[in-house]
């Protein structure tokens, strides 16, 4: 993952390279962490030779939703920010695994911390980007010192880019400490989520995640990983989950859209089972990667190829 500043990217209402989409310094989100934003994929199918955007409608619904939160009025409709996505690969003329970044955020250049009387712009760029973490071993974990902020302070629904600042208390406490990631407990002190991912764990055959009004975000492969889990044959429950739940788990894995599904092999130096991927959260990875190339029949529609041409039959 690397700035490339030749890359298209849109920025106040126009497609040009990365390096001439700048702003002010007294803009209002640069001051505040006022800006919402999004965090999608586009997997590269060799095979087929195109591009897939994963579930980019409910992507930019959320990103609609936060801003709505936020007190924000979109400058583009959903559709059109989605479009806006498929016009960043083709102008870039990806064909390799790539990230986007749309987001709206507050522009004025204005001194007031406050929601209302503030213009909003949209943005959109990408990068090219294979694992964020490291998939192909288990990850190492520590509940966090720090506590993760909730709906009354800066709600987690919305991804405010202010309420990152907890996310990255956490991630460098863990990471300085020696361990790959942190998982938060909410104010309440029950497990809600990592610093960029939701959290699943199987115990007894039965998988469960925190629900969503533990302070998590409503992630998009938290729903898809629910309804790949049904598509199974799994019993899914969301509900809070202990501390040390986590240690007697049978399994345990993050997932998003950064860490698609990192199983976790330990947490707070207790190795959880046997230190191996569960069965159930092996199952789930595979379908999940089948599913994000629009290779997995029951949920082709969790897909859009960009190069319509080149579709997979
Ligand atoms: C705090 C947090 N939780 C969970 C997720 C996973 O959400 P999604 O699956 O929509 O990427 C993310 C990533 O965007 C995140 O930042």
């Amino acid at each position: 993952m690397s700035y490339a500043p030749e890359s298209i990217a849109y920025h106040q209402g126009e497609y040009k390279p990365l390096k001439e989409c700048n702003v002010n310094i007294m803009t209002h989100a640069l001051q505040y962490g006022t800006m919402v934003f999004g965090g999608l994929r586009g997997y590269y199918d060799a095979e087929s030779d195109n591009v897939y955007l994963f579930r980019p409608e409910d992507h930019m619904r959320r990103l609609h939703r936060s801003a709505h939160i936020m007190q924000m009025v979109p400058p583009l409709s959903e559709s059109k920010m989605v479009e806006v996505a498929l016009e960043i690969t083709r102008r870039n003329n990806y064909r390799c695994n790539v990230y986007y970044r749309p987001f709206i955020y507050k522009d004025a250049l204005q001194l007031s911390p406050r929601l209302h009387d503030v213009s909003d712009d949209f943005a959109m760029y990408s990068l090219v980007l294979d694992d964020y973490l490291d998939t192909s071993r288990g990850m190492r974990t520590v509940v966090s010192s720090w506590r993760r902020i909730d709906e009354n302070i800066i709600p987690t629904r919305a991804k405010v880019s202010g309420g990152y600042a907890n996310s990255a208390l956490a991630k460098s406490e863990a990471v300085q400490h020696g361990f790959d990631e942190a998982i938060f407990l909410d104010s309440r002190g029950f497990v809600s989520e990592g610093s960029a991912e939701n959290i699943f764990m199987v115990r007894d055959g039965v998988l469960i995640t925190p629900p969503v009004a533990a302070s998590v975000l409503e992630g998009i492969t938290r729903r898809s990983i629910i309804e790949l889990a049904r598509m199974e044959g799994m019993t899914v429950l969301e509900r809070d989950i202990a501390r040390t739940e986590l240690y007697i788990a049978d399994e345990l894995f993050f997932c998003g859209t950064g860490a698609q599904v990192a199983w976790i092999e330990e947490v707070d130096r207790r190795i959880i089972a046997n230190g191996q991927i569960g069965p159930l959260t092996r199952r789930l990875r595979d379908r999940f990667r089948q599913s994000v190339i629009g290779r997995d029949p029951e949920t082709r529609n969790w897909v859009r190829p960009v190069f319509e041409a080149r579709v997979n039959a």
